[in-house]
C-alpha cells in the first residue's frame, strides 16, 4: 500500500514538472526572449534567486575601510556620474534610456532592495558585477578603494540634493558633438572658465575602461 502511494506521488510530481516545463516553454515560444517584455513571475523569482545565490557569503560581513569625508563623497559622485549613471541615472532611479530597455532592469538604488544590503554586498556587486544581467564587473587590480567610495555614495543617494544632481550632469559622459557644442557656447559667451570641470575629470582614476 505504502509503495503504491510513493509511486503515485512520484508520478504526480513528474506530471507537475512536465506541466510546468510545458507552460514555461509555451510562454517563451509565444513571447520570445525579448528584454522588452515584462518577465513572468516565475522568471523574475528564479532570476532573483540565482542572483542572490551567486553572492559569496563571506562578502556580506566586509566592512568599508574608507572613511567618509567630503572629498571621498565628491570623488565617488564624479565616478558614479561618469561610469554608472548611463544605466542607473544620476539619482540612482534607473530611469535611463539604457535602463528601461534591459531585463533585469537596474533597480532604484535608493530603495530598500539595495539600501538593505550590507556594505560588503554592495562592494561585491560593484567589483564582480551580476552575471547574466547588464551589471558589469568593475573590479580590477586596484579598484577596491574606488568601489568602497562608491558604496558610500550609494548610501548617500536617498539624500541626494537637486544641487548635487546638477553638479553630476556636468560630469556625465559626453559625445564629441556635445563637447563641441559646449565649447561653441562657451566661446560665444566670450570664454567662460571651464578649467574646474576639466580638472575634476582628470583627477578621476581607476575604473578607466
Ligand atoms: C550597462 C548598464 C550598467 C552600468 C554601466 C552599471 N550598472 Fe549597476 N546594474 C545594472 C543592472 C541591469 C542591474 C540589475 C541586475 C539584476 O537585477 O540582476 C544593476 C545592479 C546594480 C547593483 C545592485 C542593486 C541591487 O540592489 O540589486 C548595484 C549596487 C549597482 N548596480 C551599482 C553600480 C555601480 C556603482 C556602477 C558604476 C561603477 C554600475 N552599477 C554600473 C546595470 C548597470
Amino acid at each position: 500500500m505504502r509503495k503504491l502511494f510513493t509511486t503515485l506521488a512520484i508520478v504526480a510530481a513528474g506530471l507537475l514538472l512536465i506541466g510546468m516545463g510545458a507552460y514555461i516553454y509555451m510562454r517563451t515560444a509565444m513571447q520570445g526572449f525579448s528584454a522588452r517584455a515584462e518577465p513572468s513571475r516565475i522568471e523574475a523569482v528564479l532570476a532573483a534567486y540565482a542572483r542572490d545565490t551567486a553572492m559569496p557569503s563571506s562578502a556580506k560581513t566586509l566592512k568599508n575601510p574608507i572613511r567618509l569625508s567630503l572629498d571621498v563623497q565628491h570623488e565617488a559622485m564624479a565616478h558614479f556620474a561618469d561610469h554608472c549613471a548611463v544605466c542607473h541615472a544620476n539619482n540612482g532611479s534607473g530611469q535611463t534610456m539604457f535602463g528601461k530597455g534591459m531585463y533585469p532592469k537596474p533597480p532604484d538604488l535608493r530603495q530598500s532592495r539595495t539600501q538593505n544590503r550590507t556594505d560588503g554586498e554592495i562592494f561585491s556587486i560593484i567589483e564582480n558585477g551580476i552575471r547574466m544581467s547588464g551589471m558589469p564587473a568593475f573590479g580590477g587590480a586596484d579598484t577596491a578603494d574606488d568601489s568602497w567610495k562608491l558604496v558610500h555614495f550609494i548610501r548617500h543617494l536617498p539624500q541626494l540634493t537637486p544641487a548635487e544632481e546638477t553638479q553630476m550632469e556636468v560630469l556625465n559622459p559626453k559625445t564629441p558633438e556635445e563637447l563641441q557644442e559646449e565649447k561653441d557656447e562657451e566661446q560665444f559667451l566670450n570664454g567662460g572658465d571651464s578649467s574646474a570641470k576639466t580638472a575634476t575629470r582628470r583627477n578621476m582614476k581607476g575604473h578607466s575602461r
